[in-house]
């Protein structure tokens, strides 16, 4: 018997090996969301579903990818992470929902995030506190090219991740059971410039980077706290469709890497490419 959690050679969670699945991988929370995102690529050729994860790989405009649902928060999404990185992924991107605190975000626009507040706490049980959850710029450009493209409305910035959608993100909890501290969450994060709560931004990040991978995220607003509105569909095909594009766009920019003997890409490297194919 080995202490590694496999079973029949595959992450016991994931229940996927190696060969399974591709380097770049987009995670969603919901598991039917894996089958919505894969129903926009070219073909799907491998497909596992075990508790919260479901997996489907396959590729987009040419480019291999692979979808893998996380379930909700830092916990579900981190074991997740665990047994992607033990067979060859290394590239992520949140495609998820959100709800945003500030007033001049609307439903259905989407929002990249650029770093997140650590309110979570699965990413406590990997480093300290003190540690940043940054996004990889090289996503966080990539998402943003994306969405100029296809001409989504986006924002940037900073997101607050937490374990909890209720108390921990300041809603009431049941019977309208609330602490004191929940009164100031919203204004205090508000007044530092934070756009939105969701739930595994924060341990993405965190342990990504630790591993040396890249992670960003992409989510759809489907809750606007300031008007108290919700529409749990809204924008959540963009946010899709921008994270598809983000792969590919990826994908090339680690081609051009290899190319041009560069370990970090820079918008330059595009005219440096063009140069040195016209022998310049
Ligand atoms: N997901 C969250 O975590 N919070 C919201 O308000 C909406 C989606």
């Amino acid at each position: 018997m080995s202490e590694e959690p496999k079973v029949g050679g595959k992450e016991y969670h994931i229940a996927c090996g190696p060969g399974d699945v591709s380097q770049y991988v987009l995670l969603p929370g919901d598991p039917e969301r894996t089958s919505r995102i894969s129903s926009k690529w070219d073909s799907v050729r491998f497909k596992a579903s075990h508790r919260e994860y479901t997996t489907h790989t396959g590729t987009y405009k040419g480019v291999e990818l692979t979808s893998t649902s996380t379930g909700i928060g830092g916990p579900s999404l981190g074991i997740a992470l665990e047994e992607l990185f033990r067979i060859g992924a290394n590239t992520f991107i949140r495609v998820g929902t959100t709800g945003t605190i500030q007033d001049d975000v609307s439903i259905g626009d989407l929002i990249i995030t650029e770093a997140a507040v650590r309110l979570d706490g699965a990413s406590k049980q990997y480093v300290m506190s003190e540690y940043p959850a940054a996004a990889s710029y090289e996503i966080t450009l990539a998402l943003i090219e994306a969405a100029e493209e296809l001409g989504v409305p986006y924002h940037v910035g900073v997101t607050a991740s937490t374990d909890s959608f209720y108390t921990g993100q300041g809603r009431p909890g049941f019977g309208g059971y609330a602490q004191s501290w929940m009164r100031n969450l919203i204004p205090d994060l508000r007044a530092a410039g934070v756009l939105n709560f969701e739930m595994e931004a924060a341990t993405l990040f965190t342990v990504a980077r630790l591993y040396g991978g890249r992670a960003g995220a992409i989510t759809a607003v489907i809750a606007q706290r300031e008007s108290k509105q919700f529409d749990p569909d809204a924008g959540i095909d963009a946010a899709i469709d921008v994270a598809n594009e983000a792969i590919r766009k990826l994908r090339a920019w680690d081609d051009l890497k290899k190319t041009l003997g560069k370990a970090r890409f820079y918008p330059s490297l595009e005219r440096d490419k063009s140069q040195k194919a016209r022998g310049l």
